[in-house]
């Protein structure tokens, strides 16, 4: 049914309008063309990929739901600010828009770029951890506990226990258990715990928020310990909103505020501009601390560049500051994250198992309720996602035992309790019809759930597998 008809003289068509339909906020200037291509076409990519989504060739691709790093569409205002960037080496311009508008909407004093969130990263875990070290998160994430590997220190997960499970549904999964962490305090002491990393929203739990009042229980806790808090901000606008339609006391706070109120509640953030800010490349750290700034500052000479540009050109750093900007506008976080909530409503719908709730930037099949039939030694999330490209042409990301790796002790596959599928959403790129196809294949896919056989692994690379690794169906697929 229309909403035409609805409505009487007087009432604001417009404004529900936008609150029921979540028309895009913006208009379209400049298109790629996509298509599904053909079947044959599509069979023959995903063999040549050996069943890796990974592997797909991107013009192969209809719908790219691989990531929603970097793969942002960039505005106009952004693009006049590239044009205008200052490539000096020292003290470009470009840097002191980015410095002007970190410090305005997050509120940190030092800004250092860096060529994208790992860089940050890297920096703030050479420049605090060593060996021997523990180092408290809500659930980790791939390349942050890397860093923290490689420097010495040891990830502890402190995140609720509702996180890791797919159908809990709670209004902030991504807080942190201040048990958990009350714990490690007093078992290993707060000189071995060089700071907290706080992430804002989860990734690896599905996207989800941490509520205002964790954050805040958070600081104060670490506070009275002497442990500084850093946040991992990649998708904070994202939390931000979530905080704005969930918490008491924040629906009338534009997000921009409340931006700035979760990172009074932390010594500093490392950010992937890549995600919140709308840009293709980029990202910083930014603390209050001038002792650590000084630290930070000598390391990105060593591994970024100089710290008015750490590794970005002028353009790049005019860009992530006019993204930023654009991003922590009401009405473009509203419409991003109503969209992805609008693919999980549309999948839903159709009967489609998902995680719940769905988060900020993604949508999660369960392949263990969609492929009921497979053991998880026949990579149903994996198989998922290669049928899933096979019937429709769109690409998403196996999140499952594919991923998680092997343990190097026992040689058998880790085999985490989530096995699923990453629906992510490229912000401001595609439209509700878009979302529609990739409902409408998915349901496709369910009914034909019983002609896929799993796949096998042909080659196995010895890390990091999931980006390279092959495989071959156990027996031919019946979709
Ligand atoms: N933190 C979070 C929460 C992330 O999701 C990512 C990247 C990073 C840090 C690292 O930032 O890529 O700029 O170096 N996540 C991407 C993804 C790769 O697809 O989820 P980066």
């Amino acid at each position: 049914m229309g909403m035409g008809g609805r409505f009487v003289h007087g009432d604001d068509f417009a404004a529900a309008v936008w609150r029921e339909l979540n028309p895009e906020p913006f208009k379209r200037k400049a298109v790629e063309p996509v298509s599904p291509g053909s079947r044959e076409r599509r069979l023959r990519a995903i063999e040549e990929a050996g069943y890796n989504t990974f592997l797909l060739r991107s013009e192969d691709v209809f719908i790219d739901l691989l990531t929603d790093s970097g793969t942002s569409a960039m505005s106009d205002r952004q693009w006049a600010r590239m044009m205008k960037g200052d490539e000096a080496y020292a003290g470009s311009r470009s840097f002191a828009f980015l410095e002007e508008t970190v410090r305005e909407l997050f509120g940190f004093r030092h800004v250092i770029p860096t060529h994208q969130g790992r860089g940050a990263e890297n920096l703030l875990s050479t420049a605090l951890i060593r060996p021997g070290h523990f180092i408290p998160g809500n659930m980790y994430f791939t390349t942050t506990r890397a860093h923290q590997e490689r420097n010495g220190g040891t990830f502890v997960d402190v995140i609720i226990d509702e996180a890791h499970d797919p159908q809990a549904n709670h209004p902030f999964k991504g807080n942190v258990d201040l048990d958990k962490l009350r714990d490690l305090i007093r078992r290993v002491g707060p000189a071995n715990i060089p700071y907290m990393y706080l992430a804002v929203t989860v990734n690896m739990a599905g996207g989800q928020p941490v509520s205002m009042a964790n954050m805040k229980a958070v600081y104060e806790l670490c506070r009275e310990h002497g442990i500084p808090v850093f946040v991992d901000a990649a998708r904070c606008v994202e939390n931000a909103y979530f905080i704005q339609q969930r918490e008491p006391g924040y629906a009338d706070r534009p997000v921009r505020e409340i931006v700035r109120e979760m990172m009074s509640y932390a010594d500093g953030c490392c950010m992937s501009a890549k995600k919140d800010a709308l840009v293709n490349i980029g990202g910083f750290i930014a603390v209050n601390d001038d002792e650590l700034a000084r630290r930070l500052r000598e390391l990105v000479v060593l591994f970024e560049g100089m710290p008015t540009y750490g590794g970005l050109a002028g353009r790049d750093l005019e860009a992530v500051a006019q993204g930023l900007w654009e991003a922590t506008e009401d009405a473009y976080i509203r419409h991003r994250v109503r969209q992805v909530e609008q693919l999980g409503e549309m999948l839903r719908e159709r009967g489609v198992p998902i995680v719940e709730p769905v988060g900020g930037h993604a949508v999660y099949l369960d392949a263990r309720r969609f492929l009921p039939h497979l053991p998880q030694d026949l990579f149903p999330a994996q198989s998922l996602a290669a049928a899933l490209y096979i019937v429709s042409g769109v690409r998403s990301m196996e999140r499952g035992i594919v991923s998680a790796g092997r343990n190097p002790q026992t040689g058998d596959h880790y085999r985490p309790r989530l096995e699923l599928v990453r629906l992510t959403v490229p912000r401001r790129v595609y439209s509700l019809r878009h979302m529609r196809v990739v409902a409408d294949a998915a349901a496709q896919l369910l009914s034909l759930r019983d002609a896929i056989s799993g796949l096998e692994m042909v080659y196995e690379p010895p890390t990091l597998r999931f980006f390279t690794a092959r495989f071959r169906p156990v027996s031919p697929w019946g979709i």
